[in-house]
């Protein structure tokens, strides 16, 4: 049966982290996988979680399965995050939250929700997008198109050309959004194109499906999550998946969600239960650790504050690191304009290399970073900066 299974190449994100770890290169630089990075180039548990982990090995008594949709406490601060408290959504009780093992288990199973519900929907896809997009969609049975997003010369979102290909959606179609924090190339939909994005559904009748792993990490909580809510506000229907990988620091616990908007709130209460039901289908049940320390967190002042506050100070020192970076460029002579990187947002920009200086950049300087030139900002420090800006006007 497995003779002739052929061997599949690393991937092509986190393939990076084998090959960074394996490098014996002291001057290495791991700009690969979005994980957070301090300081001191560590990916940290964060302080409020460090608290909530010991009250939850206090106060845990049984190991038995959690309720098939996620603890209640849970699904309803991740409705407080993505909405607000006062949004008519909740008010009218028109979202069911499902626990899902963290963005990409969210994305999955709201996936495969809709393909068990209508089979060969579309979804049309920004380009570029995540790597792991268009296979995990794709494989769930979902038909994907792609619409422009990004000028990769004047580096910003080409608006005109987007609207114009989703032109093209209709009714019953899918469009994915990032919420905020674009992956992979930090460009955001500003507040005029989120309307005109949700005009756009609300004359053509597609359903917007919004990626959500970075809140927080952009320009704020709230401020990252306008164009979600305003979709909410606008059209019956939105998908979302969320995460908190990265503005929790829970990356190996798997932790985010499915949250369904529907038209009204049985509409809302029934697509929940089939969410629930084809997770039954997939992994039966959904994690518990990361879910209960996220609800400890949110469900505490103080720790909520906490966590705020670290939020905060990693969000500050990606922005300050984007800044750096530019400066750093400029002050090396670099006749190119890299000032696109400090108005981007989140963990993420293209250096705006050719694929060659990027094999250039691993292979002769140990600076590990995808290929279409992502780079990981917060892997950028006070010790590496140097040596990356030196290695990037090498390889210009
Ligand atoms: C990334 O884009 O680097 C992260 O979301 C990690 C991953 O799974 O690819």
């Amino acid at each position: 049966m497995f003779q002739s299974i052929e061997r599949r190449p690393p991937d092509p994100i986190l393939g990076l982290s084998a090959a960074y770890k394996n490098d014996p290169n002291p001057s290495k630089v791991d700009l690969g996988v979005g994980v957070y990075k301090d300081e001191a180039g560590n990916c940290p548990v964060m302080k409020a979680i460090k608290t909530a982990e010991q009250k939850l090995w206090e106060t845990e008594d049984s190991k038995s399965y959690i309720a098939q949709a996620g603890p209640e406490l849970y699904l309803q601060h991740t409705a407080g995050l993505l909405f607000g408290n006062t949004h008519p959504v909740l008010k009218d009780k028109r979202a069911s939250v499902v626990l899902a093992p963290g963005g990409s288990g969210s994305l999955r199973v709201a996936a495969e929700f809709v393909t068990r519900n209508a089979p060969n929907t579309r979804i049309f896809v920004s380009d570029p997008t995540w790597n792991n997009h268009i296979p995990l969609l794709g494989s769930a049975g979902l038909k994907l198109e792609l619409y422009p997003y990004y000028d990769y010369a004047s580096h910003r979102i080409d608006f005109d050309r987007m609207l114009a290909k989703l032109g093209e959606a209709k009714k019953g179609d899918l469009v994915l959004l990032h919420g905020c924090c674009h992956n992979p190339c930090g460009a955001d939909l500003n507040r005029e194109q989120w309307q005109a994005v949700a005009d756009a559904a609300q004359r053509q009748g597609f359903t917007p499906f919004v990626d959500l792993a970075y809140q927080g990490l952009g320009d704020g909580l709230e401020e990252d999550v306008w164009g979600l809510r305003h979709l909410a506000e606008k059209l019956p229907e939105v998908i979302v998946a969320s995460s908190y990988s990265k503005n929790f620091g829970l990356y190996r616990e798997r932790t985010g969600a499915v949250t369904i908007v529907a038209g009204n709130a049985s509409a809302a209460e029934a697509a929940g239960t089939q969410v629930v039901g084809t997770a039954r289908e997939m992994y039966s049940v959904p994690p518990a650790h990361g879910a209960a320390l996220v609800a400890l967190v949110l469900d505490d002042a103080a720790l909520r504050q906490e966590w705020d506050a670290e939020l905060t100070e990693m969000r500050d020192r990606i922005n300050g690191l984007r800044a750096a970076l530019v400066a750093k460029l400029q002050d090396k002579g670099v006749e190119r304009d890299f000032s696109f990187i400090q108005n981007e947002k989140g963990m993420f920009s293209f250096l705006g290399l050719t694929p060659e200086q990027v094999k250039k950049l691993v292979n002769d300087y140990s600076i590990y970073l995808v290929g279409s030139s992502r780079i990981n900002v917060a892997g950028i420090n006070q010790s590496n900066l140097d040596y990356l800006a030196d290695s990037i006007v090498a390889v210009l």
